[in-house]
């Protein structure tokens, strides 16, 4: 570590539409809910991450809570900003006085417009970046997952993220063929409240919906280790009156297939578009899944099932972009697929 490394620092992050997480020195810092708690009237910061979530769908006037990030890309732009330069301080608090100037590599969508990439490097860059790279996201889901992507070799990427599903194949350090689908985790959180409302009559809250996905969340209606019936509870939305229901993952099944099913479409989709010798070492391979969605119980053995090529799930999936962000960072020199 050199004299004066104490004023630049090189940071990594992920910023997701669900999570955002920062990578220092080889380590994860900052893993958080991309969520800030803002004043009403006078604009003020008042809580971010965690913090901010656990007041979600339950403010009054005064305060709002805000979600930065709809479908993958910053939708409010002064609530990402706040978020970024919130998030970077935590991870030296206690540096009040002074702050280094910062090199990042941030992750975008690789559907993302010019404008969404210049909404990315202008909050980066408001938030104490000086020099920002870009990587697309599969490009670093695959560097996190540990494929090697200059080789000439094809590889798929499946990243299922809380706004958006993106699938590319990857060979000689590019991305040949890719689609971006904005539906993902909030989509399937969206698919169980809509469901629970028609279904059962009874009204839940975003949370809610999210805990049912991870606690009975099935993409098969048949599962080997099948988890509890999870129990419901909210107001009867005839009466109002406070209800349970035990729900199981058969149900949640049944309600997310016209999700999954699309996801299975952008998949095929992108297959048919692969040139025949990388669809023939993507074959032989696998396709590997990333993003929080890989989690879903289920999903990996439906995807094999359905399109007849292994589907693998990455190591600790939620953080595999980030990682691969992170790698990419020490090789800033290195990748030319970086964007600048
Ligand atoms: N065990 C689980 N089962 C199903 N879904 C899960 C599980 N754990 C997390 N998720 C979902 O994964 C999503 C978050 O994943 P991730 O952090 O990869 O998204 P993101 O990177 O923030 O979003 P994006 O990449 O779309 O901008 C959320 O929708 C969350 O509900
Ligand atoms: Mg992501």
């Amino acid at each position: 570590m050199g004299l004066f490394s104490f004023l630049t620092q090189e940071i990594a992050i992920d910023l997701g539409t669900a999570n955002t997480i920062i990578i220092h020195n080889d380590k994860v810092v900052v893993d958080e809910p991309s969520i800030v708690a803002l004043d009403q009237s006078t604009g003020k910061l008042l809580a971010i991450g965690t913090q901010a979530r656990q007041m979600h769908g339950k403010t009054h006037e005064n305060i709002k809570t805000i979600r930065p990030l709809r479908d993958g890309v910053i939708a409010d732009f002064n609530a990402a900003e706040q978020m970024i330069r919130g998030m970077i301080k935590m991870i030296n608090p206690k540096q009040k006085f002074f702050t280094p100037t910062l090199r990042m590599v941030v992750c975008i969508p690789s559907g993302s417009t010019e404008v969404e990439i210049r909404a990315v490097r202008d909050s980066s860059e408001h938030a104490g970046g000086r020099d920002v790279y870009m990587i697309y996201e599969p490009m670093a889901a695959a560097i996190g997952i540990g494929i090697d992507v200059e080789e000439p070799e094809g590889s798929m990427v499946v990243d299922i993220g809380g706004g958006t599903t993106e699938i590319a194949v990857i060979a000689l350090g590019g991305i040949v063929c890719n689609q971006s689908i904005r539906i993902a985790g909030d989509g399937f959180t969206a698919d169980i409240q809509a469901y629970m409302r028609h279904q059962h009559n009874i009204k839940i809250g975003e949370r809610t919906a999210e805990d049912i996905k991870i606690e009975v969340g099935s993409a098969l209606p048949d599962l080997d280790n099948p988890p509890p019936d999870y129990n419901v509870r909210g107001p009867n939305l005839m009466t109002a009156m406070p209800i349970e229901i035990p729900i199981s993952y058969q149900e949640i099944s049944h309600c997310l297939d016209k999700s999954l099913s699309k996801v299975e479409s952008a998949i095929i989709s992108v297959l048919e578009q692969t040139p025949p010798e990388l669809y023939a070492d993507i074959v032989s391979k696998g396709i590997y899944l990333a993003g929080g969605g890989a989690l879903l119980r289920g999903l990996d053995k439906r995807l094999t099932d359905k399109i007849n090529i292994p589907f693998h799930i990455a190591e600790d999936p939620l953080h595999a972009i980030a990682r691969g962000t992170g790698i990419a960072l020490k090789n800033v020199d290195k990748f030319s697929f970086l964007l600048r």
